[in-house]
């Protein structure tokens, strides 16, 4: 039987000095329906943590509003004390008022409120990174970038991402401090932020594309890649994140699932080398189903 671990995707340095594996887990689907709440299966979800880091992955996503509050309280139970090298990155910015509801509040003093609380719910000192959720629309970007700028220099972040963001915001916020990461909606499917990802490859910024199964179809059978996914003798999602780490060395996927068949079966993708010719067919196949999603 192939062991899987996810140092087979190969590593990226964040900040250029925090050393993770591409292939991540994404914690947002330990939670409830709309990511509100205790999940369905808590003790499912709980051993689905447990085995993340026997799986050699050693960067996690999540968010405070998960839940709210509750993907980070698994974390900290199922994993603190935590193994050396593993990173939690998390996020703050969105306010909850029900399931699929995410408003964003950017006030400076909200901001430090939402850094110090994750501390305090991940049971850490520093945090190896916070990413700003969402820029605020209705506060000046720059008092955002400014809090956040002071947050690092008070040694309570150690490193900076920020989300669905555009090359201008990125390059703005780097006035205030060096962007370590972008975590952007992309995946085969979704090429809105081809112009962000390759800024972040140009720059050493890594790169972090959420919804990389598209939620779910992309790994489904019988789905758009279920024809090269059998000449293979691998699963759709294996196809979908095979592409996503070949797309880019600054690429770190975090596939998301709250099973563990799901997360073996996801993380097994790290062991499956798309040739390129069959990358370049993927490619191909998903620009086309962007532009008619655009039609
Ligand atoms: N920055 C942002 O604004 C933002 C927004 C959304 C998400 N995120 C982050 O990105 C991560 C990934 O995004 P995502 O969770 O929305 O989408 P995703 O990873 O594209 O898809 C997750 C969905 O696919 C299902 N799934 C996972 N593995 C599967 C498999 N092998 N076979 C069949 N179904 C499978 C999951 O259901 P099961 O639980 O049943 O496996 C879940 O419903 C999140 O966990 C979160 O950390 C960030």
């Amino acid at each position: 039987m192939t062991t899987i671990n996810a140092a087979a995707s190969g590593t990226f340095r964040i900040g250029g000095d925090l050393e993770v594996n591409r292939l991540g887990f994404g914690a947002m689907r330990i939670t409830g329906n709309g990511i509100w709440g205790d999940p369905e299966d808590p003790k499912e979800a709980r051993r689905t943590v447990a085995r993340v880091p026997e799986l050699g992955i050693n960067f996690i996503d999540t968010a405070d509003s998960y839940g709210p509050f509750v993907s980070e309280d698994i974390l900290a139970e199922v994993l603190a004390p935590y193994k050396k090298g593993l990173v939690i990155a998390t996020k703050g910015a969105l306010t909850r008022h029900g399931p699929n509801i995410w408003l964003p509040v950017g006030r400076p003093e909200y901001l430090k409120q939402c850094v110090l609380m994750s501390l305090r719910r991940l049971k850490q000192e520093r945090l190896d990174l916070w990413q700003l959720h969402r820029i605020d629309p209705k506060v000046p970007r720059d008092e955002q970038f400014g809090a956040i700028a002071e947050m690092q220099r008070e040694g309570l972040i150690r490193h900076v991402g920020l989300s669905e963001v555009s090359v201008e915001e990125v390059q703005a916020a780097s006035r205030f401090f060096k962007v370590a990461t972008v975590q952007n909606l992309y995946n085969l499917v979704n090429r809105q932020s081809e112009a962000v990802l390759d800024h972040c490859e140009k720059n050493g910024i890594g790169f972090i594309p959420w919804y990389p199964l598209a939620g779910g179809p992309l790994a489904k059978e019988g789905g758009a890649l279920d024809t090269l996914a059998k000449k293979l003798g691998a699963s759709p999602s294996q196809i979908a994140l095979a592409w996503v780490l070949k797309r880019s060395p600054v690429m770190l996927p975090i596939p998301g699932t709250g099973k563990v068949k799901h997360l073996e079966e996801n993380t097994a993708a790290v062991n499956l080398k798309l040739s390129d010719e069959d990358f370049r067919a993927l490619d191909a196949q998903g620009q086309e189903a962007w532009r008619a999603q655009k039609r």
